[in-house]
């Protein structure tokens, strides 16, 4: 006997996505999904890609609404580098760990006692940790930009100490870090990946800077998520070990099917605790009805914007030129 729907059945994914590409259209609107976003967000969005990629495609959209599919402070760079675009998020709550630990006041403060320190700020922060920094880096980044940075000039980076720690490493430069971290990559438990290791003796390991150094010492390859999907995807091997955020792996299997991705193990060997919460709020539902209703949007004062738009236009200037073979862009595409 078939259950009779009711006015709050909730709506089966292909009726959202019916709703949702009716109204990209009607709105004239650009989705922007991050590689951590469910996989479902990830197809239908018009781009996938890094934080670098998504804010060089939020500046340069000439739809009228671009909806992030990420996080709080990827969906302001938008609106900071496109201002007059209506820029929604499917969920105001979904923050970041390292934005919250980051507040502007004490950062503003730690900057202060380094008066001669250039401030490299990750883009993991808030627009007003922006507007008290010199450039924003982001992971795919941060190594070019540093090059630039005379060697005699001394830096400050903020928030993630485990990218800076790995930046310091590899530069050979001294910095001083702002001690923050992210939840999720910092739950990755090396006792665990060494068991994995020996399991799958041939399988490169790829990570992301922000996970500590004890975990990117087992690491065959370190960067950003569209350099771990490039490496991954390029790369001779059958079977990988991929310590970031395991919405990736999506992205992953659709591209090379015929390989295996295993997501580095967490604490106890099997949890799910490397999915990022706050990438996880954004769903199809919310997806449509900011699509919708055209709210949540991300608004900031003129003041701030101009002040957080400097350093991140300088983040444009001295990023390298988008690479001709860069790894997926579109869920539509494909
Ligand atoms: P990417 O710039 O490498 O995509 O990193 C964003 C992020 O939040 C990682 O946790
Ligand atoms: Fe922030 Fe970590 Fe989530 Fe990235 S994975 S958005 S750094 S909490």
């Amino acid at each position: 006997m078939s259950i009779p729907l009711t006015a709050n059945a909730r709506p089966t994914d292909a009726e959202l996505l019916e709703e949702i590409n009716r109204l990209r259209v009607e709105k004239n609107a650009v989705i922007l999904a991050h590689y951590y976003q469910d996989g479902r967000i990830q197809d239908l969005a018009d781009f996938v890609g890094d934080s670098l990629d998504l804010s060089r495609k939020a500046a340069s959209t000439d739809a009228d609404v671009i909806v992030f599919c990420g996080v709080r402070f990827m969906a302001e760079v938008a609106k900071i580098l496109s201002p007059d675009k209506t820029v929604v998020l499917p969920d105001m709550n979904a923050g970041c760990s390292l934005e919250d630990g980051c507040p502007p006041d004490e950062f503003a403060a730690f900057r202060a006692k380094y008066p001669d320190h250039i401030s490299l700020t990750y883009i993991n922060c808030s627009a007003a940790v922006k507007t008290h920094s010199d450039i924003i880096i982001t992971s795919s980044n941060a190594r070019h930009i540093i090059d630039q940075i005379p060697r005699d000039q001394p830096i400050l980076l903020a928030p993630d100490q485990h990218l800076g720690g790995y930046l310091a490493r590899e530069t050979g430069r001294e910095m001083v870090l702002w001690p923050g971290s992210c939840i999720v990559h910092e739950q990755f438990s090396e006792k665990e990946l060494i068991k994995l290791k020996a399991e799958y003796p041939n399988a490169p390991v790829a990570a992301h800077p922000e996970c500590p150094v004890h975990i990117l010492n087992h690491a065959d390859h370190v960067g950003s998520t569209s350099s771990i999907l490039k490496f991954v995807l390029e790369d001779e091997a059958d079977t990988f070990i991929i310590a970031t955020e395991p919405g990736i792996i999506h992205q992953m299997q659709k591209s090379s099917p015929e390989k295996t991705f295993i997501g580095a193990p967490g604490m106890d060997g099997e949890c799910n605790c490397n999915q990022c919460p706050f990438m996880a709020l954004n769903t199809l539902e919310k997806l449509r009805d900011c699509l919708r209703d055209l709210t949540p949007t991300i608004e900031i004062s003129e003041e701030e914007r101009l002040a957080a738009k400097a350093p991140l236009d300088r983040m444009l200037e001295m990023s390298p030129p988008i690479a001709q073979n860069r790894p997926p862009t579109s869920g539509r595409a494909y």
